[in-house]
């Protein structure tokens, strides 16, 4: 059988279903497009003088590296003019980017973290590009950031771009998460990975340990316990894993199963976690919840939660079913 590229797959399925408007395939290929852009440029690295740091920073207060800002423009250039989009958000942006005006506008708002994981782009690890899109409100001309405040539930497709050995991109838009891999000689996506599934039981957990000593109870109770292996509550021996690239752990996931988690600790009680949720806490839910995992903020659904800010943090847990359900319980008991 002849190989299904993405552009192929997407047309079939908005032949099939007829779930998937032409606006919405035409901007899942263009961000797709975007993405090659990105894997050609993380791919050269040194060659094409994309390492290190823009000495500029971003609205969160982070340092941004030469990388993030060109995933940025990449994304931005790809979308702009396609037709389908009334606005774009990033991570890297304070405010929403406006469609110029020579080009036609669209009813599709897209945001995105263009490069996830941006410590690891100079020591040679894998990063990505996370991306979710929602409906831009009727009669709205010019998106404001209160535009983009909708649940993660409101969403219509999200997907990532993990850089890694291979470039991949995983998508959803509804009726379960499909994977493509980049063939570099054909320029193009191929479907390598239908309908994936996170396993529903996990011995492996992915958090960053140093932090330990600033936890909530539920997540130092859920952590202690897995250490405790085999003779402890759970009864099992765990292994851990952090790569320190959400993308990488989350495709790492969907792949063999797995609990990721990026809790609210006392480092700064005023956030809700270090993940942002438009562009990082829902997209990453939605999918994850399309292959069969959960994704929670220890409390609730992310995706039901109403988000106030365009760079409004969350806390994160998601992936394997048991295990989520079991440390979103602990926090509820707490
Ligand atoms: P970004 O590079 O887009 O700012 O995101 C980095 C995030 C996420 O990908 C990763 O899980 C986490 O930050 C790593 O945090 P630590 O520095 O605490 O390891
Ligand atoms: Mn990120
Ligand atoms: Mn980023």
């Amino acid at each position: 059988m002849s190989r299904i590229t993405l552009s192929r797959f997407l047309i079939e399925q908005q032949r099939k279903a007829g779930t998937l408007p032409p606006e919405l395939r035409l901007l899942i290929e263009t961000v797709g497009r975007a993405c090659k852009a990105i894997s050609f440029s993380v791919n050269k690295g040194a060659l094409a003088g994309i390492l290190g740091e823009a000495g500029t920073g971003n609205i969160q207060g982070e340092a941004q590296k030469k990388l993030d800002v060109i995933a940025n423009d990449f994304l931005l250039d790809a979308n702009e003019w396609g037709g389908s989009l009334a606005a774009m958000a990033s991570e890297e942006m304070e405010l929403p980017y406006h469609i110029p005006g020579e080009y036609p506008k669209g009813e599709y708002l897209l945001m995105f973290d263009p490069l996830d994981g941006s410590s690891n782009i100079d020591v040679n690890i894998s990063v990505g590009t996370i991306f979710s899109i929602l409906r831009c409100p009727a009669g709205i001309d010019h998106p404001t950031p209160e535009a983009f405040l909708q649940p993660g539930t409101e969403q219509v497709a999200a997907g990532y771009t993990v850089y890694g050995p291979q470039t991949m991109l995983v998508l959803t838009f509804g009726s379960g998460v499909h994977g493509f891999t980049l063939d570099r000689e054909h320029g193009s996506f191929v479907l390598t990975h239908s309908d994936m599934v996170v396993p529903e039981s996990t011995q492996e957990f992915a958090i960053n340990m140093s932090n330990m000593r600033h936890w909530e109870a539920p997540v130092k109770r859920y952590v202690d316990e897995m250490l405790a292996g085999k003779t402890g509550p759970l009864g099992k021996d765990y292994n851990m894993r952090w790569v320190a690239s959400m993308v990488a752990e989350v495709h790492r996931i969907i792949t063999r199963g797995g609990i990721f988690m990026y809790p609210k600790d006392a480092r700064d009680p005023d956030k809700a976690g270090k993940l942002r949720i438009m562009y990082e806490g829902n997209p990453m839910a939605f999918i994850i919840e399309q292959a069969g995992g959960a994704a929670t903020n220890g409390y609730q659904r992310i995706m039901e939660i109403q988000p106030k800010g365009l760079h409004e943090r969350v806390a994160v847990f998601l992936g394997s079913k048991e295990e989520v359900e079991r440390i979103t319980a602990y926090h509820q008991q707490s």
